[in-house]
Order: structure tokens, then C-alpha cells, then sequence
């Protein structure tokens, strides 16, 4: 356990959703945890004057909600007594300066300062301006730390305006972009279990992988966030963070060491070696789908069209990509990655297939796989080939099946990691700047191309498998997209 030095989390946007939902819980569990450092103080800021008393009964409202069963009640005495707000109005000129008075108060306030910006995206620069304005970014004696959530640009010109922006008055150490994917143990362990493993790294590579795939799933659709979905879109939503980082993960060689540093420059190197996408032949790289109305559970849905209300819409629901990444390592083994949302199952994992074995037995035999479960199953299987018991030389397809989380294991929500880590100054599951732009490069012609071709987009209906439109993007006839972890998975 690393010693954390007493300090004060300055949380905007604290009556926010995020908050709501993953934050405040999150707190409340690191401090039930013994996590938190006895001197630590949670000074939350939003914009309406609300009295501490009434700020402590929205927090209690917030654990009530999570925590319907009830929680421990001395940890909860103790939680409350490190909250305070402060009341940020945008037409008060003086706000961050009495935002500064309030926190010179050492007898309430350790020096150490983290900044959570869970605010909208455009004011993210804003407020990290108006803290420098007032001599709250300054580090010297004590440190000073600032969260930007997700997203962090909408593309590669925005991410470069913000981090120029914000670089102004912050040092790369300082800044801490959330992917919040990366707080999740389960992606944890893709590193783990393969440089902890001697059996895996000599087999992680093109002359024993035929492919790879990565695949984000949902069956949910986008509910009541039309209108911010149809600004974003799968590619932008959810490949240009989650998946990428899910791919650099599986994909990066070895880091000298555990340190954040060394982690991340390898996966740094990693997102810089997938070859751009040619979008003079993008047909063959990419493929994107909406899905119309179907049934989820035995439920009729609505299609992504009728939901939004206008049908001119061009924004995908499914997002596919082939990838290759130009390092020795890699040379050649297509990465196919997906995401999709109203598809018949909701599932993370990366599957990798190995190349045909040099026995045939000329019965078809299935090729090797590997697969990671991410969520909701996390395990580790391998999928290998076995004798039938009996008289013919035949085999068929057994499963070694590990699980990775067992009864009685701890449940970490991602937030409760990077909560943590931010306050140990570990900076190894947030994102560097060049991760982000790497990420931003590679999708970015993408939502161009997609944004100016107004033709209809395919449709799939909701609960359905993957389009069979997609396996444009596959580079052999026998590859497809495997649809579940489940043994037989690799077959419709
Ligand atoms: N919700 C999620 O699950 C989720 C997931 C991934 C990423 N994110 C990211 O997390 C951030 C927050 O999302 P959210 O869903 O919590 O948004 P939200 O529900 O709209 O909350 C934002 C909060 O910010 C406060 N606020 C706005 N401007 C402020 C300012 N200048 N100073 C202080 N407080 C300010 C508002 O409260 P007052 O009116 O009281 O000031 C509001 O409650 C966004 O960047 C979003 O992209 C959210």
C-alpha cells in the first residue's frame, strides 16, 4: 500500500451525474477501505449557493441511492466530516479568488491539491485558466493535480487546442485525462497475464497469430442521449478511447518496468505503429451500421432513426475497424476491432485466433483461440483441439476455461482505482497526451469520410448478430467475427 501525503480534492461539479453515480460511492468505498488518508478533505464546487448542511444531505442521498442495503455508519460519520462546498457563480467575478481564500485554510484544507474537473468538456480549459489565474496551479511546496474527464477534444485539432491551452499553467506530471476503461481490473490484468505468464509472450506474435479481434458490445441503445449521441457517434464514443487503449494494451511489448512512465511510453509506441487508415480505400477498413428496430430480451425496441427522429441521420451505431500495427512484432496480423450497441449480447473481450496447426486431419478441425473476458465474464480461455475417445482418429473443440474473478473477490469500480491512483500521484491508467493524439489521428480521416458520405447507412436490426455486410473489412474469406466467448462462439 503506497503512503498517500494529506490533501484536498477539489470537486467540480459535484451535484453532477458522474458524481452522483460513480464518484461520491467511489470516495465513500476508498474511505470504508481504509484508503484514504486520515487528513484528507473533499471540497466540492458548483455554481448555486448551497448551504454545508444541505450539501451533507444531498451526499447522504447520493450513498443512500448506491447503497440501498445500507452502509457502515461510523465510516459514514467520518466521510461526511470531510465534505464542504463552495459555491462557484459564473457571474461572480471574484469567485475563484474566494475559492482560494476558502482553501488557504490549512486548519480544514491540506495543501496538497487535486482538482476533479467533472464539468462539461468546453469548461475544462476555463476553469484550469481561472485556477492559474489565482496561483492554484502553482506547485512548490506541496502538489497540485488536475483530472480532465472524457472526452479530452472531439478530434485531434480540439485535444491539440485544449492541451495547449491547459499546458499554459500545467506540467504533463500534473494533468490526469480519464479513460475511465483503464481502471477496470480486468483490463488491468491483459498485462498481467501476459508478462507474468511464461507460457503466452513467445506465442504473442505474427508467426503464431492469424488475427486478432477486440469487441465492445451492448444490447442497450442510446436512450434518452440522442442528441449527444448523434454529435459523437461508435467511433468517436467508444474506439477512439476504450477500444484503442484495450488494443494497446494486448499489443505493446514489455515495460522495463511497472512504473507509469514505462507503461506508458510502451503503449505510447504501440498506438503510433498502427498504420494510418487509407481512405481512398476505406471500404475495406472500416464499416459502420445502425440498427433499426428488433427485439432486445424478447422486448420490441425501436431503430436508431425513429429514437432521434430524423432519418437523415448518417451517425453510426456500429463501428468496425481492421488495423495493422508496422513493428516486427505485428507485422502482417490484422487487428479487427468492433463496437456496437442494440447487438444480441453485451460483451468486452479480445479473441485471438492462432494459424491452422502443421497437423491437419482434413475434418475442418477449428483453429486454436485465446480468449481474454473482460466483461461481464472475466476469464481466460483456450479453445484447443483433443482426440474423440474411440476407435477413429478424430478430434474436436475442448475448452480450458479460467475464471479470473472468484467467490468472495473484491467488486472495484474503475473510479475507485483512479481515485486512488490520482491521489498516490500514479498516473499509469490515466492517458498521456500522446496516447490521446496517437488515438485521434488514427480515427479522426475516418469520421471525416463518414460525415461527408450522406448515403443511407446499413441497418441492423436490434438483437441481431454482427452484419454480414461487415466482412468487407476481413482480409481471408474464412475469418468473421466471433460471436460470443461461449465454446462454438466462432460460428453463427
Ligand atoms: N456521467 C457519466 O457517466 C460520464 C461518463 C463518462 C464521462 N463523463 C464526463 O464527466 C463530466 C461530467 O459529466 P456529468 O454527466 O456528471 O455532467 P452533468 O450531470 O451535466 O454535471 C455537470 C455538473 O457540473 C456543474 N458545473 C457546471 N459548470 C461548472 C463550473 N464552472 N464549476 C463548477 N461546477 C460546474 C453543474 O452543477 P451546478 O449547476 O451545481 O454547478 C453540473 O451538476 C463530463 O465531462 C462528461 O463528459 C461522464
Amino acid at each position: 500500500m503506497k503512503v498517500i501525503d494529506p490533501c484536498t480534492l477539489v470537486l467540480f461539479g459535484a451535484s453532477g451525474n458522474l458524481s452522483r453515480i460513480k464518484l461520491m460511492p467511489g470516495l465513500f468505498r476508498l474511505d470504508q477501505a481504509g484508503r484514504l488518508p486520515e487528513k484528507m478533505a473533499i471540497l466540492s464546487v458548483g455554481r448555486s449557493q448551497v448551504s454545508r448542511e444541505d450539501w451533507l444531505a444531498d451526499i447522504k442521498s447520493m450513498l443512500d441511492a448506491k447503497f440501498p442495503k445500507g452502509y457502515d455508519q461510523a465510516v459514514f460519520k467520518r466521510f461526511i466530516e470531510r465534505h464542504h462546498y463552495h459555491a462557484n457563480p459564473p457571474d461572480d467575478p471574484s469567485s475563484f479568488t474566494r475559492l482560494k481564500e476558502t482553501l488557504s485554510d490549512e486548519a480544514i484544507f491540506p495543501q496538497n491539491l487535486a482538482y476533479f474537473l467533472s464539468v462539461r468538456p468546453s469548461d475544462f480549459a476555463a476553469i484550469v485558466d481561472q485556477l492559474a489565474s489565482v496561483g492554484l496551479t502553482e506547485e512548490g511546496k506541496y502538489w497540485r493535480r488536475v483530472v480532465v474527464e472524457k472526452p479530452f477534444g472531439t478530434d485531434l485539432k480540439s485535444a491539440q487546442e485544449l492541451q495547449s491551452s491547459i499546458t499554459k499553467h500545467l506540467k504533463e506530471s500534473q494533468i490526469y485525462r480519464i479513460d475511465h476503461y483503464l481502471g477496470k481490473s480486468a483490463l488491468q490484468n491483459i498485462m498481467l497475464q501476459r508478462f507474468a505468464n511464461t507460457i503466452l509472450e513467445p506465442l504473442w506474435n505474427k508467426d503464431y497469430i492469424d488475427h486478432v479481434q477486440i469487441t465492445n458490445t451492448e444490447q442497450l441503445g442510446v436512450g434518452e442521449r440522442t442528441q449527444f449521441y448523434d454529435a459523437t457517434g461508435a467511433l468517436r464514443d467508444m474506439i477512439q478511447s476504450h477500444v484503442l487503449q484495450t488494443l494497446a494494451l494486448t499489443a505493446m511489448e514489455q515495460p522495463a518496468s511497472l512504473n507509469p512512465d514505462d507503461i506508458r511510453a510502451e503503449k505510447i509506441k504501440v498506438l503510433e505503429a498502427i498504420r494510418p487508415i487509407p481512405v481512398d480505400e476505406l471500404e475495406k477498413y472500416a464499416f459502420r451500421a445502425q440498427y433499426s428496430s428488433g427485439e432486445i430480451k424478447g422486448e420490441k425496441v425501436p431503430g436508431y432513426l425513429e429514437e432521434l427522429g430524423d432519418d437523415s441521420s448518417v451517425v453510426e451505431t456500429y463501428a468496425a475497424l481492421k488495423l495493422f500495427i508496422d513493428n516486427p512484432r505485428w507485422e502482417g496480423v490484422p487487428f479487427y476491432i468492433r463496437t456496437a450497441k442494440r447487438l444480441h449480447e453485451a460483451d468486452t473481450r479480445i479473441a485471438i485466433r492462432f494459424k491452422k496447426a502443421p497437423l491437419q486431419l482434413g475434418n475442418g478441425q477449428d483453429q486454436n483461440w485465446l480468449i481474454i473476458g473482460i466483461q461481464p465474464r472475466e476469464c481466460i480461455k483456450f479453445e484447443i483441439q483433443s482426440k474423440i475417445p474411440g476407435l477413429d482418429i478424430a478430434t474436436r473443440t475442448i475448452e480450458l476455461d479460467g475464471a479470473n474473478r472468484q467467490e468472495g473477490d473484491e467488486t472495484i469500480d474503475a473510479y475507485e482505482a483512479l481515485l486512488l491512483n490520482l491521489m498516490e500521484g500514479d498516473n499509469s491508467l490515466y492517458l498521456h497526451i500522446s496516447e490521446v493524439e496517437a488515438q485521434w489521428r488514427l480515427v479522426d480521416p475516418v469520421i471525416e469520410a463518414w460525415a461527408k458520405d450522406r448515403k443511407p447507412v446499413h441497418q441492423y436490426p436490434a438483437g441481431s448478430s454482427d452484419p454480414e455486410a461487415s466482412k468487407v473489412i476481413f482480409e481471408h474469406e474464412d475469418q468473421f467475427w466471433r460471436y460470443s466467448i461461449a465454446l462454438g462462439g466462432d460460428k453463427k
